[in-house]
């Protein structure tokens, strides 16, 4: 899809790259390792791995910019550009190694989230992310985006119960109901705009029925890749950052 046609030859990849999108509380890490296990036992080389972070660069990045007290003051803009930083180097020191060694890459959040929380939450300047989207994905661009929708306030609902009651909240998972429903929106827009790349899933079921769904839309498009599968296949999410992450093999 998207992503072959737009890469140079030399760096064409052998893998396919499979991104998440979705509110705060859609459960697209669950979802995201019910698939990684499934993929694994059918053979099938898998790397995990989320935005913004999945590199030491890109967490320390994550931590600024999630940070309610820091990152604030830096502004809409700024903070486009370090969500941008934060990709380019997961793509370059991780997404376009492991699509390389023919991976299937399942990745919690990327280009779309910037879309939907800088673009339609603050309104920045198209032009201006256009521009630092393609300069932060550097040709890498997801085969297949799986949007896991669901009513805001479920989300939050969710989002809350799953949170340590010590914790503090993250900055976006502070805002009300109304700016949930324009990230649903703007979200449901791009699937609208891309239906090629993008699948949108209702996320309102048990944790085995969006399993079953999301399952549905894979296994075609990893059948389609004709990717190699064996006992050969390197795993490479024993990565100690994404182990700590809490992301399990
Ligand atoms: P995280 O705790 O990973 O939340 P979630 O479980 O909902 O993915 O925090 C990531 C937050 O960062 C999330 O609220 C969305 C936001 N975000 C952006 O605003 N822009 C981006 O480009 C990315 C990748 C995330």
């Amino acid at each position: 899809m998207a992503g072959s046609e737009t890469e140079p030859a030399t760096t064409r990849k052998r893998g396919l790259f499979v991104s998440f999108e979705g509110g705060d509380g859609a459960g697209k890490s669950t979802q995201i390792n019910r698939l990684a296990d499934r993929l694994r036992e059918q053979g099938y080389a898998v790397t995990v791995s989320r935005e913004p972070g999945g590199t030491p660069g890109a967490e320390a990045v994550r931590h600024v910019v999630l940070d309610t007290s820091a990152a604030e003051p830096f502004g809409p803009y700024l903070e486009a550009m370090l969500f941008a930083a934060a990709r380019n180097d997961h793509v370059e020191q991780k997404i376009r190694p492991a699509l390389q060694k023919g991976h299937v890459v399942l990745v919690d959040r990327f280009m779309d989230s910037t879309r939907v929380y800088q673009g339609a939450s603050e309104n920045l300047d198209p032009a201006f992310l256009e521009t630092l989207e393609r300069v932060a994905v550097a040709g890498v661009i997801p085969d297949l985006t799986i949007i896991l929708d669901l009513p805001p306030e479920e989300g939050l609902k969710r989002a809350h119960a799953r949170r340590d009651p010590d914790a503090q909240a993250d900055r976006y998972e502070k805002e009300d109901v109304a700016a949930h429903e324009v990230r649903r929106e703007a979200f449901l827009d791009i699937a609208r705009r891309e239906p090629e790349r993008c699948r949108v899933v209702d996320a309102s079921g048990t944790p085995d029925e969006v399993a079953g769904q999301v399952w549905e839309i894979v296994q075609d498009v990893v059948a389609k890749a004709g990717l190699a599968t064996g006992s050969d296949s390197p795993w490479n999410d024993d990565d100690p950052v994404i182990r700590r992450l809490g992301f399990r093999k």
